[in-house]
Formats: C-alpha cells, sequence, structure tokens
C-alpha cells in the first residue's frame, strides 16, 4: 500500500466533506426546480422514498470500493480485473466533463453576487439574464475565474485545502440558508408555498417524475463520477464508515429541504410560478430580492450560500481527475491542478459560448451546454453507477453483512446491489435518451 495516499484527519472532516460534496448546485439550484416542474409535494415524497430505500446503495457500495481498493478511480477498477481500467477510466472523463458545466453556473453566480454587492438595479431580469449569458467575453472569464477557485483549494492538498474549506464553508452555508428560510418564511402568504412543497397531490404521480425523481438523487447524492470513490480511498483502513452514510443522506436532504422552504414560499408569496424551470434561481429570486425590504443584502445572502455550496461540491468533482493524474501520471498536486485547469477550459470555454457565439454549433441538436449536461447526468453518471453495482454485485459478490451491521439494510443492500438499483439505472437511461 502507498504510504504517501493521504487520508481524513478525523471522523468529522470526512462527514462535513462528503457533505460538502452532496450539497451543491443539485440541492439549491437543481431540486427546487426540478421539483417546481414535477408538482411539488408529491415529488418531494417520491424523492425521500427513494432516498431511503435504494439510494443509499450506491453510495455505500462507492465509499466501499474506495476504501478497500485505496486507489484512485481507474487503479481501483484495474485492482479489481486489469481490464476494467477501460470502465474506471470513464469516472474522471465524467468528471471533467461535469465540471465544464458545473463550473459555468459557478460563474453565473459570481456575477449575481458582484451585482448584488454593487447594488444594481435590474429593469428586466429575464433580458438581463440572458443578455449575460449570451456575452462572449465575461461569463468564460467568470467560468474560468471560478474554476481557479475551486482548483486553488484542491492544490493544498486534503488537509490543508479540501478539509479546512468544507470546515469553514459548510457551517456558513447553514446559518444563510437557515438566516433566508426565516426571511422567506416571514413574507405574506408564505403557507402557501408550503402548502406546495408539503401537500401531496397524488394525480401528479407518473413514472417519468419517479424517474426525474431518482436521477436527482444520484446527483445531488455526488454519486456516478468516483468523487465519492476518491474520498472513500482516503478512510483509513480501521474506520467504520456507514454510520456517517446514513448522516450524509440526512443532512443532504434536509439541505434540499430547507432550500425549498427558502424558495417557494418566496414564489408564492409574490404570485410567481415555481415552474420557471433553469431560471429559477437566476431569474425569478432576483425579481423577488428587488422587491423586498433590504433585498441586496438577501440577495447577497443567497448568492453567496448558493457560491460556498457550489465550491464544495466543485472541489469533490475535481478531487478525482486530480488523484487519477497524481497517482497514475506520478504529478505533483500542483502540476495535476494546472493540467486540469488546461484540459477542463478545453470544454468549459465553448460551453460558456454556447448561450452566444457559439449558438448554432449543435451536436446532436443540442447546444454545447446542454449536451454536455446532457451526456453526464442522463449517461455517463448513471452508466459508471451501473457498472460498479454489478462489479461489486456479480463480480465480487460484495455481501451487505461484510459493511453493515444492521441485518435489514444488510439485506436491502444486497438485492439492491444486483437486482434493484441495475434495474432503475438502466430505466434512468432509457428515460434520458427518450
Ligand atoms: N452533488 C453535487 C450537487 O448536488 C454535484 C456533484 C455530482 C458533485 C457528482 C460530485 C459528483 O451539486
Amino acid at each position: 500500500m502507498d504510504n504517501n495516499r493521504p487520508s481524513w484527519t478525523s471522523k468529522y472532516a470526512f462527514i462535513i466533506t462528503t457533505i460538502g460534496s452532496a450539497v451543491g448546485l443539485g440541492n439549491i439550484w437543481r431540486f427546487p426546480y426540478i421539483m417546481g416542474q414535477n408538482g411539488g409535494a408529491i415529488f418531494l415524497a417520491v424523492y425521500i422514498i427513494l432516498i431511503c430505500t435504494i439510494c443509499f446503495v450506491p453510495l455505500i457500495n462507492e465509499l466501499y470500493i474506495g476504501k478497500l481498493t485505496k486507489k484512485e478511480c481507474v487503479g481501483a477498477y484495474e485492482s479489481i480485473h486489469p481490464n476494467l481500467k477501460y470502465v474506471g477510466s470513464l469516472n474522471p472523463i465524467t468528471g471533467i466533463l461535469i465540471s465544464a458545466f458545473y463550473f459555468i453556473v459557478g460563474g453565473w453566480i459570481i456575477n449575481y453576487i458582484i451585482k448584488s454587492l454593487t447594488s444594481c438595479n435590474i429593469a428586466n431580469y429575464d433580458e438581463y439574464f440572458s443578455l449575460f449569458i449570451q456575452s462572449p467575453i465575461y461569463p468564460c472569464v467568470l467560468t474560468l475565474v471560478f474554476l481557479f477557485i475551486c482548483l486553488f483549494v484542491t492544490a493544498r492538498g486534503i488537509k490543508n485545502g479540501i478539509e479546512s474549506a468544507n470546515k469553514i464553508l459548510m457551517p456558513l452555508l447553514a446559518v444563510i440558508l437557515i438566516f433566508l428560510v426565516i426571511v422567506s418564511l416571514r413574507l405574506p402568504n408564505a403557507n402557501l408555498g408550503l402548502e406546495y412543497m408539503f401537500k401531496p397531490d397524488i394525480t401528479k404521480l407518473n413514472r417519468h417524475m419517479v424517474l426525474s425523481a431518482l436521477g436527482q438523487a444520484f446527483f445531488t447524492l455526488s454519486i456516478g463520477m468516483g468523487a465519492l470513490l476518491t474520498y472513500g480511498s482516503y478512510i483509513k483502513e480501521d474506520k467504520s464508515f456507514v454510520k456517517s452514510v446514513y448522516t450524509i443522506i440526512f443532512s443532504d436532504t434536509i439541505f434540499a429541504i430547507l432550500a425549498g422552504i427558502m424558495i417557494f414560499p418566496a414564489v408564492f408569496s409574490f404570485g410567481m410560478t415555481p415552474n420557471s424551470g433553469a431560471g429559477l434561481v437566476f431569474v425569478t429570486l432576483p425579481k423577488i430580492f428587488s422587491q423586498i425590504p433590504y433585498g441586496n443584502v438577501v440577495s447577497c445572502a443567497f448568492f453567496i450560500l448558493l457560491f460556498c455550496a457550489a465550491v464544495t461540491s466543485g472541489i469533490s468533482i475535481l478531487e478525482g481527475p486530480c488523484a487519477t493524474l497524481i497517482e497514475r501520471f506520478k504529478m505533483s498536486r500542483q502540476k495535476a491542478c494546472v493540467v486540469l485547469f488546461a484540459i477542463i477550459s478545453v470544454f468549459a470555454v465553448p460551453a460558456t459560448l454556447s448561450f452566444g457565439l457559439l449558438e448554432n454549433c449543435k451536436i446532436f441538436d443540442k447546444s454545447i451546454f446542454d449536451f454536455l449536461d446532457f451526456l453526464t447526468s442522463n449517461v455517463m453518471l448513471p452508466l459508471n453507477t451501473l457498472f460498479l453495482c454489478l462489479i461489486s454485485g456479480w463480480y465480487l459478490r460484495i455481501k451487505g453483512s461484510a459493511i453493515i451491521n444492521n441485518r435489514l439494510m444488510a439485506f436491502l443492500f444486497n438485492i439492491g446491489l444486483k437486482y434493484v438499483v441495475p434495474a432503475a439505472l438502466i430505466c434512468l437511461m432509457f428515460l434520458g435518451l427518450n
């Protein structure tokens, strides 16, 4: 075993960092808008059921394979069978492609923080947002700034970079979120938003929505691109991690629900619609902020919240490919980060320009940004998880009882790993491709 490999300095460091990976744009940006498009409370109910029954399986599995092999993704798969290294290399590739579009949204967040700080009055938010993302230079610069910030943390290593950043940013994120929830709940008619979130309308239940909830659950738990495998490989040999997994899932779900409680009462209070899609956070919310007392302060707090969430997830996305460069290509961490900056820019810059200058450049009828989002979320993340479940369940024949003390959970783990999760993932990919 490689004695120079880093490991977590404490259990708390592991938990907070993994929660940091899970709680990201997926919770605060994606979850509310997907819930808004899928009927509110009923989506939440399905989502919680899926999280409790099947999503813990691939999460434990990925961390366990990391802990077992003590290697970065490609090496981990290779140590199971030499030919699997090709399958394993899909993980860092997914990481690089996800970062290309994740960091673009990070750049947008920086822009909105600056706008809130400079107290700019914007007359038309729809127009402002579309003009901003279409401009050729500024969004690119901000994407690269956001990438640089995340790589800067990654370059400082596990203890001084990743752990320290999470130990500062995650509590800050929690405090800001609670502040914003209180602000939102005090708005007139806030109860309409709460009803929308917690009063399920069973007639809205459908297959498409169940699969969207599943896709969202996998995305928000950071399953399927080797981030967790790499984080799992830093767990010390003697440490059990299963109880921490429950804490991670619970916290991630609470953050998502709080994000909903922060957004929907405000949306209903101002008579706006919750189903405006990706623009919910960048168009609908700024409109609301402009109408409430101390709106600039609230807006600034909100975008700082989004920024913290995006950074802690962003560094986990980078850690997988970074560890691969360090361990397989024998690079120093700093050099690996410089190389990653170059590689990710090659994808991120055209994706940023795909809203304006490269608008007409289509891949399978989609803009570069949409294509990267589609390819990673609908194809590569489920595919990587499917491979890992099949490898663990059918090739390594891993048994739940070897990892989990609780008999019922161990039983659910066995069935989930071999049958339920692979079947669900195949459905998810079919839905995504149709
Ligand atoms: N879970 C993160 C979020 O919710 C995104 C992410 C996906 C991070 C995959 C790492 C790996 O924003």
